[in-house]
Formats: C-alpha cells, sequence, structure tokens
C-alpha cells in the first residue's frame, strides 16, 4: 500500500513541480522584459540578482533542468574547468556530504590572507582540519553562547536602538555593531571597530564573493590582510605576556597553547582567529539586514514577528526570522569543486555527469523549496523545522559560528521588533544600499518614539 502511495505521490510532486516550472518561466519572460524595457540592461542585472527572481529562476530549473552543467567557467577566482548547477534539495546535500568528490576550494587565497598557512573552511578532512575545528571548539564553546555572548549581544542592540531616537541606518548603528562587540569582548580581538569592519568585510568579499578576481580588490585585500596580521600578532603577544583576566576565545586558546594542544602556536592562533573573524561581523550584519528587509515587505509577518516580540515569545520570533530567510538568505549557493569525474543525482531521470575541475554551484536557496521535501514551499510558515533551512552551510563544513548566528541574529533584531510604527525610511534610504559591496552598507528604518 506504501508502495503505491509513494509512486502517486512521486507522479504528483513531478508534475507540480513541472506545472511550478512553467509558472517561473513566464513570470521571468513577463517580468524581465518589463525591467528591461523600463531600465534596460543595468536594470536587468539587479532584477536577476534579486532573491525573488532567484526563487523562480530555480523553480524553473528544478521543474525542467535541475542538474546543469557547463563547459564554461563563470569563476575566475579559483581554478577550475567548467560550472555545474545544482538546485534539488536531495542533490545539494549529496554535494555537501560528499567530501571525496566535492572538494572545498578556498585554499589559495587562504593562504595568502595568512601569508603562509590555510585556514579550516579550506580544508579538506584529515588531521589539519580536526586539530584545528577542535581546538577552535574548545576555545569558543557552545555553552558560551547563552552564558556570554547572547547576553551580551542583547544589552548592546538594546542600548544601540534606544539611542537611535527613532531613526536608524541598520548596518551603522546596529547591525555590524553588535558582532563586532563579541569580537572585541568575546573573541578578545576586536581591534578599532571601523578598521575591524572594513577589514573583516574586504576579506570576506575576497574569499567568497569574488568570483569574477577583481585585481583591485586583490590589492586591497592584501593590504587589509597584512594589517590584520600585525595587529593579531600583536594582540596574541599582548595577551601572552600580561593577561587581562577576561574569558575570550584567544585568552582560552593561550591556556590551550599552554597545555601543549596541537595547532595552537601563536602562528596557529593567530590564523584561526583571523578565519574566524573574517566570518563573524559582515555576515550576521548582512543576515539581520536581509530578514528585516524581507519582513517589511511582508506586513502580516512583520506584525506577526512583532507581536511575537512584544510578548517575548522569542521562539516565534526566530522561527519568522529564519522564514524570512529562507526567502532571502544570505548566500543562496555554497560552492565546490569535483575532484573527479562523477555524477549527481544517481540513478534517477535528472541524473548528470560532473567532470574534475568543474566547480559545482549547490544551490542551498533551491533545495529550502524543493517541494519534493519542503512541504508548501511557497507560504511563509513559521513552524518549519529548523533542519528544513539551510542558511549557514551544510556538512562538514557548517558554519563554525551556527550557535552564535541562532542566539545573536534575534537578539540584533529583537529590541527593534518591538517598537511600535517599525517601517522603511521615505525613498531610498529605506532599501538597502550595499556601496558597491556584498554587503548592505545603509538602510533606514524609522519607528515611533
Ligand atoms: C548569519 C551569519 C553567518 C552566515 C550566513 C554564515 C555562513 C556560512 C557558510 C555558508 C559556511 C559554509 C561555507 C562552505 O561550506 O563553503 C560557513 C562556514 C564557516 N563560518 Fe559562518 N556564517 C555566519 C556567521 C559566522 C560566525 C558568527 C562565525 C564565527 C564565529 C563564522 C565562522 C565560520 C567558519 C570558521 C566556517 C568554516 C567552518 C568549517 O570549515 O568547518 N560564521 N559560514
Amino acid at each position: 500500500m506504501s508502495r503505491i502511495k509513494d509512486f502517486f505521490s512521486t507522479i504528483w510532486h513531478f508534475l507540480i513541480t513541472l506545472v511550478e516550472g512553467f509558472q517561473a518561466l513566464f513570470w521571468l519572460l513577463i517580468k524581465g522584459t518589463g525591467v528591461l524595457s523600463r531600465e534596460g540592461k543595468a536594470g536587468l542585472r539587479g532584477f536577476l540578482t534579486a532573491p525573488s527572481t532567484q526563487v523562480m529562476i530555480f523553480q524553473f530549473m528544478r521543474g525542467f533542468w535541475p542538474n546543469l552543467s557547463l563547459g564554461r567557467k563563470l569563476i575566475k577566482s579559483y581554478d577550475n574547468t567548467g560550472t555545474a548547477v545544482v538546485t534539488r534539495r536531495a542533490d545539494v546535500l549529496d554535494v555537501l556530504n560528499r567530501n571525496e568528490d566535492f572538494e572545498v576550494v578556498y585554499e589559495p587565497r587562504m593562504r595568502k590572507l595568512t601569508d603562509g598557512d590555510n585556514f579550516f573552511l579550506g580544508m579538506q578532512p584529515g588531521w589539519d582540519y580536526t586539530r584545528d575545528t577542535s581546538s577552535m571548539r574548545l576555545a569558543g564553546r557552545m555553552t558560551d553562547v547563552p552564558e556570554i555572548v547572547l547576553p551580551r549581544a542583547q544589552k548592546v542592540a538594546a542600548e544601540r536602538v534606544a539611542a537611535s531616537g527613532g531613526v536608524i541606518d541598520l548596518p551603522q548603528d546596529l547591525t555590524l555593531h553588535v558582532p563586532w562587540d563579541m569580537t572585541a569582548t568575546y573573541f578578545g580581538v576586536g581591534g578599532t571597530e571601523a578598521e575591524m569592519q572594513d577589514w573583516t568585510t574586504t576579506l570576506f568579499w575576497y574569499l567568497f564573493g569574488d568570483l569574477g578576481a577583481d585585481p583591485d580588490l586583490d590589492a586591497k585585500a592584501m593590504r587589509n590582510a597584512a594589517a590584520m596580521r600585525a595587529y593579531l600578532d600583536g594582540a596574541v603577544a599582548k595577551q601572552k605576556a600580561s593577561p587581562d583576566g577576561a574569558t575570550t576565545i584567544l585568552s582560552r586558546c593561550l591556556a590551550l597553547q599552554a597545555a601543549g594542544t596541537p595547532g595552537m602556536s601563536d602562528l596557529g592562533i593567530r590564523n584561526n582567529l583571523l578565519g574566524i573573524l573574517i566570518g563573524a561581523i559582515p555576515t550576521i550584519s548582512k543576515a539581520s539586514c536581509l530578514a528585516l528587509d524581507e519582513l517589511l515587505r511582508r506586513p502580516e509577518m512583520l506584525r506577526r514577528t512583532q507581536r511575537a516580540a512584544i510578548e517575548g515569545d522569542d521562539a516565534t520570533m526566530a522561527n519568522c526570522i529564519w522564514e524570512a530567510l529562507r526567502f532571502n538568505p544570505h548566500n543562496p549557493v555554497v560552492y565546490r569543486r569535483a575532484r573527479r569525474n562523477t555524477v549527481v543525482g544517481k540513478g534517477t531521470l535528472r541524473q548528470t555527469r560532473i567532470d574534475k575541475g568543474q566547480m559545482v554551484f549547490a544551490a542551498t536557496l533551491s533545495a529550502m523549496f524543493d517541494r519534493y521535501e519542503i512541504p508548501n514551499p511557497k507560504s511563509f510558515r513559521t513552524d518549519r523545522l529548523f533542519s528544513d533551512y539551510i542558511i549557514w552551510g551544510y556538512g562538514l563544513h557548517t558554519c563554525y559560528g551556527a550557535a552564535i548566528n541562532e542566539a545573536v541574529i534575534p537578539a540584533v533584531l529583537k529590541p527593534l521588533l518591538q517598537k511600535k510604527g517599525l517601517r522603511r525610511a521615505e525613498g531610498d534610504k529605506g532599501q538597502i544600499d550595499t556601496g558597491g559591496t556584498p554587503f548592505p552598507q545603509h538602510f533606514h528604518c524609522v519607528f515611533d518614539t
């Protein structure tokens, strides 16, 4: 009986995915033509990169072309022989799980940033990866999140929102400051605020977003990395010479060093701190801005989220934020490179060959909308399992800061969501301005005081 049910369920999902593929195609043609005739090619670029358009592009692909494999190279920043895109959830998770077939590519740029060694996000499974992630998870513990990180983030965010007087430029006044404060008070290596925010933004962009290998960005990244290394070397030496007694990731690293832990030399500590700093600041800021941006586009959902924030129903408020990030995630894809000739979607109608060296975009955004596994993917729901979301990676390299993100992003947004009359500022100021970077630089909101 259950086999017959499975059979009909598969046919049903196949047909509906196909119909939705057609719908997406028409939507893209009608909207795209409209944008092109009104705003020309420049407008089309913005249209194609908008999250709502990406949702439709992937919807089309899941219906007609779930796995795309091209000889054409789209990424210049890392060696590759071509490009592939996988869109079905099963294949996305498969690619991110098969480390022997699909490798992380970041090693050469990581080595440029440290001026020598790799960082664990650039490593394949093995001793180096195990050594560094183990020691950094002892230095930055999950239990620190409720005990140290969350109370501080709540306090700082509340102070910032209160001080804004009802007009707030999110990145500048709130969403960059809270994670920076975490790097200062909890990591123990915040440096100078504006400088650290600038360094980490540039270096994140260089590592993950510079697909075209821009020489100017390369030059800026090298300057920033050198400055950041010098600062971190100084901070490690200073803390070692005269410990300040604070419980920080840096002080824990030095305690591990004193205990003879492998990988915790001064240089090892510096490089690990450099890596986690790059991941921490611009990401939390961007995700916080995108979540609020999405909620502001959905007045009913904004009201529901605000009600939860005001009533202290943190679980519902957080669920609304994760759902907003499903529609508007920090990164719509994670990429890997094929280590040998292989296939994705093995034994299915969508089986596709991937050649050694091809860069594979695992479309995590698409995976979160795949109706084969996500119930009612197009509805904004607050009762989804957290495991339905892929908002900070998947598999071996799932974000080191996952527990921090889960606590800090709601903490950043909550005091704002509690404000009556929360809305965008008038005109362009109320829209996210990335200032030519991949990260929000300005996004003005107002609320009643
Ligand atoms: C909303 C905020 C964040 C987002 C969206 C995000 C996103 C991601 C993603 C997608 C990955 C996987 C990359 C890949 O597999 O290629 C990742 C890994 C990583 N993230 Fe985050 N991240 C965030 C915050 C943080 C924070 C706060 C930290 C530091 C405390 C951090 C440190 C790292 C590190 C070190 C890795 C590598 C993990 C490994 O290789 O095992 N990230 N992050």
